[in-house]
């Protein structure tokens, strides 16, 4: 037998049990034994912290090639260690830092879990007050920027306006490279949080023809997004406090959600060691795609064409036969519900409460209705996601489809930066380059443009 590392795996911490749930069991060694049949060769490989290490799985092989794993789409393969937030999809469990969303939606705001994030534990008084003074001092961007952003044909759609600005940015501050600086770090980090809403908002507004509005430092960070969205003439636009807040709970909401596709992009593109301005681009443009944050959007076109509630056999029908997918339904982690989708219908009824009742809610929970007895959608276990009813939030408060990606964008840096942050400092990780399986042809010589 031939043994390919130390199985004598050190105890985990609270964090990586409970985790993990990885023990000793049978033989009381933490290791996975495997025969390669190919050879008969037996090999003892270390299990720690509920997997095995992909590196020790190269030292077997039959015919002088190591053995891989293949993992489209990383189905089954961690590519981190992270302490900043934890998922069972199963039990229907998020937590930041090991404090459930729940908890957070209701008590917290979301500058604060964006501080638990990026540093690990909740803010004093003292800390939040500086934190927020900090990021409302850094909301301005630089008069090129808007130049830029004036550029864009007048229909460009933010998210691509607000990937392309966010990248710019790493022109602005040449410095953002130095990223074995902490302070250094710590600077753009506020920057970022500090300018995604100034830079959302003015895409938005170009859409809509309408001059950009400066940030107002005297309001909170949603109350200046929101006055940067819709002021007018007004000399101070005032949200109404209902909208506010169920909006700053739909950012927490948003946060973060470990290792998801666009987290990932920034992490993969942060692990060249380049600015973080140009990972998190990376991360929007990720974000973009409609299996992602472009969901919601997509949710509330299919419910918009969906028109009826009589249509909904008819369309229900039509996802079976694998037409279409019923979006806002499914998720790679969550198998029997999404917490953040049962907080948002309860943001839902607040909301209602200010705008009145959007007509598309019906079609909504009619689908949500019919889809959950469905074997279809119940064998698969296909429950709503955070999207299925969040575009209804936010086109009761005024925002066009388009933008709904935007305020995922705002919600989710803070995450994106605290796993960047994360992968910057980990000694163990290194520059993101998977393998592949080749399928193409192998060396054959080059054919004359008159022969072929
Ligand atoms: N509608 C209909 N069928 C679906 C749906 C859906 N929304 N989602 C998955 N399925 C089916 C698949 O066709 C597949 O069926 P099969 O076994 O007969 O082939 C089965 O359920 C398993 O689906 P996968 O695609 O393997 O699941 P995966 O984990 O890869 O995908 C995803 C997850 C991308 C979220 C998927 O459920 C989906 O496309 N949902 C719609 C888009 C959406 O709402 N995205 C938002 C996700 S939340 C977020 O990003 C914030």
């Amino acid at each position: 037998m031939t043994d390919l590392s130390t199985t004598a795996a050190s105890a985990p911490s609270p964090e990586q049990g409970a985790a993990n749930g990885s023990g000793a069991s049978g033989s009381g060694r933490d290791s996975l034994t495997v025969t390669d049949n190919r050879t008969g060769e037996t090999y003892e490989l270390a299990i720690t912290d509920g997997t095995i290490r992909a590196a020790d799985l190269k030292q077997i092989s039959a015919d002088g090639v190591g053995l891989a794993t293949y993992d489209p789409g990383f189905v089954n393969t961690a590519s981190t260690r992270s302490a900043v937030t934890y998922i069972d999809g199963d039990a229907g469990i998020l937590e930041y830092r090991g404090y459930p969303i729940e908890q957070l939606a209701e008590h917290s705001t979301f500058l604060e879990v964006a501080y638990l994030l990026l540093n690990g534990e909740l803010p004093t008084q003292p800390e939040l007050d500086s934190f927020v003074h900090d990021v409302t001092i850094h909301t301005f961007l630089h008069e090129n920027v808007r130049q830029l952003m004036q550029g864009f044909r007048y229909d460009a759609h933010p998210m691509g306006m607000l990937m392309s600005s966010v990248s710019a940015l790493s022109t602005f501050y040449p410095d953002a490279n130095q990223i074995s600086d902490p302070a250094n770090r710590q600077r753009q980090i506020t920057r970022l949080i500090a300018k995604m809403p100034t830079l959302g908002a003015w895409a938005f507004r170009h859409n809509q023809g309408k001059p950009y509005v400066y940030p107002d430092n005297r309001l909170s960070y949603v109350e200046n997004f929101l006055a940067m969205l819709f002021k007018m003439s007004e000399p101070t636009y005032e949200a109404d406090p209902r909208l506010v807040k169920a909006l700053d709970v739909l950012l927490i909401l948003h946060a973060d959600h470990e290792q998801n596709c666009s987290t990932n992009a920034v992490r993969s593109v942060g692990s060249s060691q380049v600015d973080p301005y140009s990972a998190i681009a990376a991360g929007i443009g990720a974000l973009y795609g409609p299996l992602h944050g472009g969901a919601n959007e997509s949710v509330l076109k299919m419910l918009r064409r969906i028109g009826t509630v009589d249509n909904i056999p008819g369309f229900i029908e039509g996802v079976k036969g694998g037409k279409e997918k019923l979006m806002g339904f499914g998720h790679r982690v969550y198998k029997n519900f999404d917490p953040r989708a049962t907080i948002i219908k309860k943001a839902c009824d607040d909301v209602f409460e200010v705008t009145g009742v959007n007509p598309l809610l019906k079609i909504a929970q009619e689908l949500e209705r019919i889809a959950l007895e469905d074997e279809y959608f119940v064998k698969r276990k296909l429950y709503p996601n955070v999207d299925f009813y969040s575009g209804l939030i936010y086109e009761a408060l005024q925002f066009p489809p388009e933008m709904f990606t935007v305020l995922f964008a705002i919600g989710r840096t803070p995450g994106w930066l605290a796993q960047w942050s994360e992968l910057v400092q980990d000694k163990e990780q290194k520059i993101a380059r998977p393998k592949q399986i080749y399928t193409g042809y192998r060396t054959r010589d080059f054919v004359a443009m008159g022969d072929r």
